[in-house]
């Protein structure tokens, strides 16, 4: 069985389909910097659809079995439900989800669901319009985002999760009322440490909330109870209500970092392979479809790259490390 030095297997590849995105998120593509001039990829240098399924194919070969797809913001692909009904079609594969922020989910829940998908997370930070606005940079209306979770609720893609970037000084007096929103709802809501993705965000230590104070607020005004995880290597730490109005995780990337088990892979949209998060470089699977290579020589590169795989960067972090080039977020999906 393919295990890296770390004897870690490959379970789960993150697919981003765009590096493009109908939001500006200050702490992921700030404007500044991702503006009217930012050369985003050409559609030509994206991986096609029949490009990312034989892709696919060949990592499942070698044990993958979750896929996600993500951006940028997957929605904005044009076409999206005809990759999910392929994927869907791919034998070995025991979940198929999709990462999204939401703004146009209520046009496309529907077709999403027919394709096959069989899971959904949205990103929602907080439910104050005002502090949505200052976040999305666009001007994005929270209900929009209300309105996309009902219809993927109404469709059948339950349980939804909804992950919360909690930054201080930005949203984090919102979270304890995110957490009365979806109490007792049956969608699982996920606070998650702002992270030193990238080299855009200006993140600092100061900025991050622990999931140790998240839960503590929350605690204070419903109780929670710590739950066992769904699987092992799981990323969110799971809570639960103590009255039955369900559960919430936490996913502390910075105070309690799980490269233990990361079994997780990344795909770009130009078919570059990641094996972490906070990489400096990629791996070119699509120069090598594109020039002929067969299933057996792909599978033997992806193979040679995961057995060489060292990435442990979350329980490395140090001021030097922070000031590396890292891949930023929209680039490869979180
Ligand atoms: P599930 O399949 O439902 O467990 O989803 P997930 O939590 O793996 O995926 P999601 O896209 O919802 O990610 C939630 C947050 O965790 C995002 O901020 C991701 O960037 C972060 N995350 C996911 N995988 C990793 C990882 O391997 N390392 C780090 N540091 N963060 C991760
Ligand atoms: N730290 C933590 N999470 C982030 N996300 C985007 N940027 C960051 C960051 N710097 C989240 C998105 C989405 C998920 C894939 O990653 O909000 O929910
Ligand atoms: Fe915001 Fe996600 Fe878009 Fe980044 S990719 S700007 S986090 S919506
Ligand atoms: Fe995996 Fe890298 Fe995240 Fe650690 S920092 S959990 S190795 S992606």
């Amino acid at each position: 069985m393919l295990r890296d030095t770390l004897a870690r297997p490959i379970r789960d590849l993150r697919i981003s389909v765009t590096d493009r995105c109908n939001f500006r998120c200050t702490y992921c593509m700030p404007k500044e910097v991702f503006g009217r001039e930012y050369q985003f990829l050409e559609r030509a240098e994206l991986l096609s659809y029949e490009e990312i399924v034989r892709l696919v194919r060949i990592f499942t070969g070698l044990g993958v079995e979750k896929i996600r797809l993500t951006g940028g913001e997957p929605l904005v692909r044009q076409e999206l439900p005809r990759l999910v009904e392929a994927l869907s079609a791919v034998p070995g594969l025991r979940d198929l989800a999709l990462t999204t922020n939401g703004r146009l989910l209520s046009a496309q829940a529907d077709a999403l669901c027919a394709a096959g998908l069989r899971r959904i997370t949205v990103s929602l930070d907080t439910l104050d319009d005002e502090v949505f606005k200052t976040i999305n940079d666009v001007d994005a209306p929270v209900q929009a985002v209300l309105d996309g979770i009902d219809a993927a609720a109404n469709v059948g893609l339950e349980p939804i999760k909804i992950n919360a970037v909690i930054k201080r000084g930005v949203n984090d007096h919102t979270l304890v009322d995110l957490a009365r929103h979806f109490h007792g709802t049956g969608h699982i809501l996920r606070f998650i440490e702002y992270m030193d993705v990238g080299k855009t965000n200006g993140w600092r230590l100061e900025h991050v909330v622990p999931a140790r104070e998240i839960i503590e607020r929350i605690n204070a005004e419903l109780p929670l109870e710590p739950l066992e995880p769904n699987y092992p290597g799981e990323v969110a730490r799971r809570w639960r209500y103590v009255d039955g109005g369900g559960e919430i995780g936490v996913i502390s990337s910075i105070s309690a970092p799980f490269c233990g088990a990361c079994t997780r892979a990344r795909l770009s949209a130009e078919g570059q392979l990641y094996t972490c998060l906070f990489a400096t470089r990629g791996h070119d699977l699509r120069g090598a479809l594109r020039r002929g290579a067969t299933d057996e020589e792909i599978s033997t590169m992806i193979a040679s790259v995961w057995r060489g795989r060292d990435d442990r960067y979350s329980e490395l972090r140090t001021a030097e490390s922070l000031e590396r080039e890292k891949v930023e977020m929209s680039y490869i999906g979180g």
